[in-house]
């Protein structure tokens, strides 16, 4: 039980690496809070695990950072730990052919949404005297490829902006980190890792040979949101099975 008594706001918490986070913080004595877009039936995707609230909430709209922190606040009295996890994949075109609207929707939910919610949260979190910031990056925030323009530059901002308040909040004994999957089978990849042949290549280029699961993030995650990583701060923590050893 790593994290008893500890309060935690997960977002992105419907699918794929939130929801195996939000349930295995649950596991280990964490009263969380799940955060997912409306629709997303949150509320079954985590039922039996009694110690998880549902909030159905847009990161992105105005008012989300003050009803996500109010909500775990009016649910376990305190906040510990923010997993921002909630993330897009960009829209997968070239930045010659990206308009506007999908570059500023990619930095609004991957970057603006996270930095807007650890604002919020950090009075809690310095109150709690030990709080964790946890972001999710992505091995992308260091590589590139085709068509992630704009998911690259916004998870190289998670990871810079990460850095950034690990320096600024150490003192009130935060620690914030980033973790950088690698090519995970989950919601977001799902398009691609259904054909055979695609997930066989990306599970080849791993030196572990497989595809990565959403609770092989959400170890990661763990670690970083216990007192194991009690001294691991502004640190970007890949989780690739080995994915980038070559290039
Ligand atoms: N799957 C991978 O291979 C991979 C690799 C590197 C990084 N990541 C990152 O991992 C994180 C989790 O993604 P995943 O792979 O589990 O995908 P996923 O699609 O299964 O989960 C992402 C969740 O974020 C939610 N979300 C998106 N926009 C939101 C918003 N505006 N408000 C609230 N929730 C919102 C989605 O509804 C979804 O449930 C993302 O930040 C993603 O960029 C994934």
């Amino acid at each position: 039980m790593l994290l008893e008594g500890k309060s935690a706001i997960v977002t992105g918490a419907g699918s794929g690496i939130g929801a195996a986070s939000a349930q295995l913080f649950a596991d280990h004595g964490a009263t969380v809070l799940a955060v997912d877009v409306p629709g997303k039936d949150l509320a079954n995707t985590h039922k039996g695990h009694d110690a998880i609230t549902a909030l159905e909430q847009d990161i992105t709209e105005t008012d989300a950072p003050k009803k996500i922190v109010q909500a775990a606040l009016d649910t376990a009295g305190k906040l510990d730990i923010v997993f921002n996890n909630a993330g897009v994949g960009g829209g997968g075109l070239n930045a010659y052919d990206m308009p506007d609207d999908l570059w500023d929707r990619t930095m609004a939910v991957n970057v603006t949404a996270q930095f807007r919610l650890i604002r919020e949260a950090i009075p809690h979190l310095r109150e709690a005297g030990s709080g964790r910031i946890i972001n999710t990056a992505s091995v992308m925030a260091e590589g590139t490829d085709y068509g992630l323009a704009a998911y690259c530059a916004s998870k190289a901002g998670v990871a810079g902006l990460t850095r950034n308040i690990a320096l600024e909040e150490g003192r009130y004994g935060i620690t914030a980190n980033y973790i950088e999957p690698g090519a995970i089978y989950t919601g977001m990849t799902e398009k691609n890792f259904v054909n055979d042949d695609i997930a066989d290549i990306w599970a080849r280029k791993s030196a572990l040979k497989r595809l990565g699961k959403p609770i092989d993030i959400a170890k990661g995650a763990l670690f970083l949101a216990s007192d194991l990583g009690a001294f691991v701060s502004g640190h970007g923590l890949r989780v690739d099975g080995g994915l980038m050893l070559r290039v």
